[in-house]
């Protein structure tokens, strides 16, 4: 019987055992990574889960190997107790919220993947290491949680092709299942670090999906470049933020696109830092 209220567990044998004994009666198991300090976001891939396996498990963990930057890591907000609250409205059946030398033993030895490409661009070439420290422990969470199924956002688009690669990589038998961006009532992409914002920020940062957006109904007017030259513009006159990159690419591989012809379909994507919060951003542009 699934329970009625989500299971904190925190010892990798207590989720061990509680994985085995779904399995043996025929459960399916979806499983949704976070850091906490979860929104609508975070929530949407719950749902998801639920709706592509009988058993979903989230995780909670603020993996420090991932950040580049110790004052983003240090200043990450910690909500445990309504995340646990917010999981349990949703009725995830697990919450599994690792201690860090269970997820990292003495010995451990990070997963590798090649990256094809995909740690040269964007966020690969924007914060150096990034992508080994989310391999790392995403691969660590599959080993733990076994699931069949586990759903990431395509908020964090380049993320998700570099978790493609991982399950490709090193045979892991799961499906990877895409959900869609949630944003704020006037476009802000949701984020744990929208909440460090001001109230004149969080307006501003609108502005991102607006330049989005409006880059897709120009995208018919000019070739890809142009476009993205046209929407840096729009950014930099703007003096709520700070452009880090904005690029046209190729939503297989990520790689910048020229000519439009050359693709058979292309995203926009966006960094921006307001104050000391940096925001990421992507849109579909063709088809
Ligand atoms: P975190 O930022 O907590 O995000 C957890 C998952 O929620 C990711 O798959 C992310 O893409 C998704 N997500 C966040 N905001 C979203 C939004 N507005 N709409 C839809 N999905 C959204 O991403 C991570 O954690 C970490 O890198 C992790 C994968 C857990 C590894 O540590």
């Amino acid at each position: 019987m699934l329970s009625e209220t989500s299971r904190i567990i925190r010892s990798v044998s207590d989720l061990s055992k509680s994985i085995d004994s779904f399995k043996k009666a025929g459960k399916s198991i979806a499983l949704v990574p976070t850091m906490g300090a979860l929104h609508e976001g975070h929530l949407s891939l719950i749902r998801l889960a639920k709706k592509n396996a009988d058993v979903v498990v989230c995780t909670i963990f603020v993996n420090p190997t991932q950040f580049n930057d110790k004052k983003d890591l240090e200043k990450y907000p910690r909500t445990e107790e309504k995340d646990a609250e917010l999981l349990n409205k949703e009725k995830c059946d697990i919450i599994f919220i690792p201690l860090m030398h269970e997820v990292y033993p003495v010995g451990h030895v990070p997963l590798k993947i090649s990256y094809n490409g995909l740690d040269k661009v964007m966020e690969g070439d924007y914060r150096p290491g990034h992508f080994d420290g989310v391999v790392e422990v995403v691969a660590r969470l599959f080993q733990m949680t076994r699931p069949d199924v586990a759903c990431f956002g395509e908020k964090d688009f380049q993320q998700l092709a570099v978790i493609q690669e991982l399950v490709a990589q090193h045979d892991f038998p799961i499906l990877i299942i895409p959900g869609p961006i949630v944003r704020e009532e006037h476009g802000l992409a949701m984020s744990s670090r929208n909440e460090r914002l001001t109230a004149a920020q969080r307006s501003d940062a609108s502005i991102l999906y607006k330049t989005l957006n409006d880059m897709k109904k120009m995208a018919a007017f000019m070739n890809p470049d142009e476009l993205a030259s046209w929407g840096r513009d729009k950014i930099s006159a703007c003096e709520c933020c700070e452009l880090e990159y904005l690029e046209v690419a190729e939503s297989h591989n990520l790689q910048p696109i020229y000519r439009w012809k050359e693709t058979d379909s292309s995203r926009a994507f966006i960094v921006a830092r307001f104050g000391e919060i940096r925001l990421i951003d992507n849109l579909q542009l063709l088809p």
